[in-house]
């Protein structure tokens, strides 16, 4: 080998060296983490695990069906608090639209006292179920509209992990009785943002 070949594989293996150091810079791995943000997280095995942080994102409002104006056990108990991942929450201000990597939680809470000095009514006690819908084509490819469903139980402690319910057990009513498979009307705050991204 000569000085010229030397002197080529060595420039070579410098700017490879290079390559890989600048696409590796840490502004660049921040991007592209932020980039594939992800708000829920699988198994292996497509099991879903239970959300965290989902208490800080977009609370949409409380739909409230009380055990007892539903002979003793409403199928849904009581106060659902509802949370939309805030990423796909920015795109619905933007477009109207429900992105692929939609999350959308639902989390229970038992009424806990009927009457307050503010007077009579349904008060919130303690968290006692959680659910989510999750819509993603690449995911759930053959669920009607993407939107994949998951319980994680009705009383704590709650499951870690859920596997996806049958369409027929979630996915159809929705299907049938919501908008595009979510209960905007229900949610001022979505359905708010829906109108206003449609003009
Ligand atoms: C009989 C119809 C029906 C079935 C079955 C049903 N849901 Fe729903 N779901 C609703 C309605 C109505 C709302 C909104 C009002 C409320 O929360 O009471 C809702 C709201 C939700 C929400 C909040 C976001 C949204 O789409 O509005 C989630 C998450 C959810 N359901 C998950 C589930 C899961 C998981 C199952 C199956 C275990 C399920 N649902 C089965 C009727 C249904």
């Amino acid at each position: 080998m000569n000085i010229r070949m030397l002197m080529g594989l060595s420039c070579a293996v410098g700017v490879s060296a290079m390559g890989i150091w600048l696409s590796t810079t840490p502004a660049g791995f921040a991007q592209e983490k932020r980039e594939a943000k992800t708000w829920v997280e699988f198994t292996a095995d497509g099991k879903a695990k239970q959300p965290v942080g989902y208490r800080k994102w977009v609370f949409l409002g409380s739909p409230v069906t009380p055990n007892d104006m539903n002979d003793g056990e409403a199928p849904f108990p009581e106060f659902h608090n509802t949370y939309m991942d805030p990423d796909s929450f920015a795109h619905v201000e933007k477009t109207g639209e429900y992105r692929d990597g939609t999350v959308l939680v639902k989390e229970l809470v038992a009424v806990g006292s009927k009457e307050e000095s503010s007077g009579k009514g349904y008060f919130q006690g303690d968290f006692s179920g959680l659910e989510i819908s999750v819509k993603d084509s690449k995911r759930f490819p053959k669920e009607p509209g993407h939107w994949a469903y998951f319980s994680f139980g009705h009383k704590y402690p709650l499951k870690a992990e859920a596997t996806m319910n049958g369409a027929a057990s979630c996915n159809s009513c929705h299907d049938k009785n919501a908008t595009k498979f979510v209960f905007s009307d229900l949610y001022p705050v979505l359905k708010d943002s829906l109108q206003k991204a449609k003009k």
